[in-house]
Formats: C-alpha cells, structure tokens, sequence
C-alpha cells in the first residue's frame, strides 16, 4: 500500500482531531482490570487499536466499534484458561507489554510475550521489569515469556527515566490490591493523565497523575464506565506542521494547545501565526521559513513523535536547524528519505544538522516506521513533482484515514 502525493497545493480548511492514540491503547489494557462495560469515545480507527483489541479478545473481552466509540465487555463464553495471546500479536503493538501489570493485577499472575512497536534502535523493557521488582512483583522469563507471578505488595518505584510505558504498567499493576504504592520520576505526559482519569472513574485511587510523583492506593474492584480521552497532541502537530510546510492555513478542532505548547512555540519562531480559541486552533503559515533548533525530550519538553515531521520544517526553512531527539536517540530513519527529495541534512549520534532548500522535490520514498512515514507524507506535500511514500500501513498504525483528511484540506494524495 502506498500514498502517491502531487506536491505544492496549499492546505486550506479545518479539520478535526481524534482521540490520543497513546492514551487509548493503555486505557484498553485497563479495561482488563474491570468485569464490567468500558466505553472509550471518540475511539480511532486505526491499526494499532485494532492489534490491541485481540489481544483483549484472547483475554476474554468482546470489542467491537459502536460508531465512533469502541465497547469493551467481558465475553461470558470465554473459556481460556490462563490468560494468555500469541507473540504474533504481541509483536504487533508496543502496548501488548501493559498486558503484564494489567494481567498480574486481575489475575494473580501474567504471563505474555516480549512486545513489538516502531524499531528505532531497539525497545527495552527494563525499566518496567525493576519497578515492578521494585514493588515485590516476582518477575522470570518463561519459554521466551515475561512471567510476573506474586501480585504487587506495594512500597516505591524510582524510575531511572520517566518512560511512559514503564509508569502506566506500574499504574495497571498497582490499582487492584492491599498496598500503597508510589512511582518516583514518572512520566508527566498528558497520556497518562488521561489513563489515571479512567481508571479513578472505575473506583480506582490514583493521585498525582501528571506529576513526577504518582500515588496508588490500591482496591478491591472496579466499576464500568465511558472515557473521552484527550485529542492526540501528535495528530494535531502533524497537521500543523503539513500546514507549515505548504504555507497554508488550516484550523483544527478538538484540540488542546496546552498540550502542544512546546511545538507551537517552535511553529512561532519558524513565523507561523495562531489564534486559539477553546478546543481549536488556527495556524496561518508563513511564507518564509525560518531555521530553528529543537532538543527532544520527557513532557512538557517538545516530543519525540514530533521530531520526524518538525525535520521536514527544518529541512525547507532558511538557514541551518539542529533537531537533537534526547529520548530516542536513533530515531532519524527519515534522513536517508529526505535526502532522497532533497533534503541537505547531516546526523552525528543523536542531532541532525539541516541547511533549508526552498523546496523539495518528489521521489520514491518508505516510511520505516509510524512518525517516519508523516514525516514523509509532509515533505511529499511541499515537494515539486510526485512523491510516492511506501509502506503507509506503518503510518495508519496511528492516522485514521490520513489520506482522506489531507486531500479534504486540499492536498492531491490518494491511497494505491
Ligand atoms: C511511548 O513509548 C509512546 N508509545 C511513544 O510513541 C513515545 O515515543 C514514547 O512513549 C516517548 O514519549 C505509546 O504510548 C504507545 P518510553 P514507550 O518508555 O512507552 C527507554 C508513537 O510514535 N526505555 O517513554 O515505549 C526507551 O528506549 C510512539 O506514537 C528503556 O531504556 O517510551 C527510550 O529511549 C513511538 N527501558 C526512552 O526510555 C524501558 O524499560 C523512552 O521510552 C523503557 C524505555
């Protein structure tokens, strides 16, 4: 499957947001912990989600879309055994590693397959391995499985790196139960939030989500209930950012600035201008481009899923940018396609060195991985001539309809 993009067209019109993607896929895995109905809202439909929700099938859930919103119900049929799902599917999507703290809450004991998830130089899970040891999870591998036996005791987890995952495989692990327990250097990301959200919604008892400092008290059950996460903060700096590359002006709608702050910021120095109104934004872009350095980080710094389409700004603004990526730090797969359309960039270790060119031009280019394949996607709007971007099903792990949204806006791109 490809996208085929016929670059120059401004982007013009509005648009509107999804739910966050990454706040989604660990609230599905929360889910695990209730016997009763989860509604999420405003659920994409995306390959990510889908990959998550049989992993929840083979765990004894019935999921399904209701329209916009996905359900999630316990399967009275299920006859399972230990709960258990298939390397397959659990190299399919980063988030099969929830399944650990989720499971060894419900079930006493979990036993699940190594995760998968964008490669940029591999994806450790070694930080939520320790935490959980930390907390008096007894944890062993098992014919090439993670097996956490023991439920949690309670006590403090300190994180070495406020790493996402590892802080919302804690919070799943940890709300069921006796102990108190308390995550030192979590992540702050808005994701998590919006998880602790959910799950206090069930009954659970979660304090300090968004602070580096998060408390579980744990409890003896949960209840049902509906979620309407937080728009994806990554969606909404994609398409800010196509905007910028075609010198368009676009608004989007269900989105929240606050939590983009760090990349409009940049989007300001690259002489974008906004108006923000509630839940919407509207970017009018510049004509000329502006260099500008970036160094990625643990939120609120400027995220590291922005860092492949905020290359594509950097590699038409005038002058020399520097993009450093301090949480992931090979992920610069979209240099070597860059330079493809001809882009002059440089990577030394984990920054890479941008000298703009007015525009680029159209090529044969593959998406590698999630943000690589936006990232190219934006370049194949700016560039002259056609851009061919291979591999799109890694992008639509994550963007609902991506093509659809873009040519409504005015691009020429269609799905081939
Ligand atoms: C989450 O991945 C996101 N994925 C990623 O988004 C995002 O890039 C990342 O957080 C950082 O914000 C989901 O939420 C599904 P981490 P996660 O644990 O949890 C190292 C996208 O494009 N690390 O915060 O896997 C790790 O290698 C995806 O939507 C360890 O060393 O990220 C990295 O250098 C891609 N050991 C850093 O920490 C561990 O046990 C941050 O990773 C865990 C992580």
């Amino acid at each position: 499957m490809v996208f085929k993009i016929n670059g120059g067209n401004r982007l013009c019109g509005s648009l509107k947001i999804e739910s966050a993607k990454n706040s989604v896929l660990p609230i599905m895995a929360g889910a695990v912990l209730t016997d009763k109905e989860v509604i999420i809202e405003n659920c994409p439909k995306i390959s990510d989600v889908f990959a998550m929700s049989d992993i929840l099938r083979s765990v004894g859930k019935i999921v399904k879309f209701c329209g916009e919103n996905l359900t999630i119900t316990p399967d009275e049929g299920f006859v399972g055994g230990d709960l258990n799902f298939s390397t397959d599917l659990a190299s399919s999507v980063r988030t099969s590693v929830l399944m650990l703290g989720a499971l060894s809450a419900k079930t006493k004991k979990a036993k699940i397959p190594y995760p998968g998830g964008c490669d940029f130089g591999g994806r450790p899970i070694d930080i939520h391995i320790n935490a959980l040891k930390m907390l008096g999870a007894k944890i062993a591998e098992e014919d090439d499985r993670i097996v956490c036996g023991s439920p949690i005791k309670g006590g403090k987890a300190v994180l070495p790196f406020p790493s996402v995952g590892a802080t919302e495989n804690v919070i799943l692990a940890c709300v069921l139960g006796k102990g108190d327990s308390v995550i030192v250097n979590a992540a702050r990301e808005p994701e998590i939030v919006d998880l602790a959200a959910f799950l206090n919604r069930l009954g659970a008892k979660i304090y300090g989500a968004g602070t580096s400092v998060i408390r579980v008290e744990g409890v003896k059950n949960l209840n049902g209930g509906t979620i309407r996460p937080s728009p994806d903060r990554i969606e909404a700096g994609t398409y800010l950012v196509a905007a910028a590359v075609t010198g368009g002006e676009i608004e989007l709608n269900n989105v929240n600035a606050e939590n983009i702050s760090s990349l409009l910021g940049k989007l300001c120095d690259n002489t974008c201008k906004f108006k923000i109104k509630n839940d919407i934004i509207y970017l009018h872009s510049g004509k000329r481009k502006k260099a500008f350095d970036l160094t990625t980080g643990p939120y609120p710094l400027f995220p590291t899923d922005l860092q492949a389409q905020a290359s594509v700004l950097a590699a038409v603004s005038d002058g020399r940018s520097k993009i450093k990526d301090e949480v992931f730090k090979n992920r610069f797969a979209h240099v070597v396609e860059l330079k493809k359309m001809g882009a002059k960039v440089s990577v030394h270790g984990n920054l890479a060195t941008f000298d703009g060119v007015p525009v680029l031009h159209g090529a044969e280019v593959c998406a590698h991985d999630l943000r690589c394949g936006a990232a190219l996607v934006l370049a194949g709007l700016n560039a002259e001539g056609t851009t061919v971007v291979h591999d799109v099903k890694f992008l639509e792990r994550g963007y609902y309809a991506m093509d659809k949204k873009l040519a409504a806006l005015g691009a020429d791109i269609v799905r081939a």
